[in-house]
């Protein structure tokens, strides 16, 4: 199988797959940000598919087969999303069916979309954590493969509580892929405890 792994962000999970030694043949960003500069630092191949459009005139089809074509002429058989900022199209799901993942700091299907940190604490949980599932065209809401979860303390606020579900998604997110490169499908998992939203 040949990786590719979908980033906007700091990249740390991105780091963690690296040091990990996942087989990591592919990066693609949708904007300049820090995880291409760490992409490069560990010499994998690294390209922007820049985003033309932040607005409503964004041609999300159009993005999706730009990057979906870069996929596919790079030999990609399985694709991680890991703090990645677009929203991607149907014609990527058309052509990797069941083989995107993603990772999600809240424990779905509670708290999805961007806002998952925030709106966490905004609602007084005292329980969140993180999710890994395959992804779908409705966004956080594919079969899930595994969860975890991390206590809110009482002083959190969104850095640190984020951070510290990051903790746990740099090691659930490789320990996942890990089985599912090893043919070993992890099971379907069930939501644990205190995840409600
Ligand atoms: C993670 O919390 C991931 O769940 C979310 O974006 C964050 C990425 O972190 N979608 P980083 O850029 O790898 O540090």
């Amino acid at each position: 199988m040949s990786l590719a792994v979908l980033v906007s962000g700091t990249g740390s999970i991105l780091d963690a797959m690296v040091e990990a030694g996942l087989p990591i043949t592919l990066v693609v960003s949708d904007r300049p940000c820090p995880a291409m500069e760490k992409a490069a630092g560990h010499d994998v191949e690294a390209v922007v598919v820049c985003r033309d459009s932040f607005d409503d005139d964004f041609d999300r089809d159009g993005y999706t087969l730009r990057l979906t074509d870069l996929l596919e002429e790079r030999g990609v058989t399985l694709v991680a999303m890991a703090g990645f900022g677009t929203v991607l199209g149907q014609p990527v799901y058309d052509r990797y069916a069941g083989r995107i993942l993603n990772t999600h700091p809240a424990l779905l299907p509670a708290y999805p979309g961007w806002h998952a940190v925030a709106d966490t604490l905004a609602d007084g949980a005292t329980v969140s954590g993180c999710t890994v599932h395959r992804a779908t065209l409705e966004v956080d809401s594919g079969p899930i493969l595994a969860q975890e979860t991390v206590p809110v303390l009482p002083d959190d606020d969104e850095a640190s509580l984020h951070e510290r579900i990051k903790v746990v998604e740099r090691r659930l997110y490789v320990d996942t892929i890990r089985s599912i490169l090893a043919g070993e499908p992890p099971v379907e998992a069930v939501a644990p405890e205190g995840a409600s939203a």
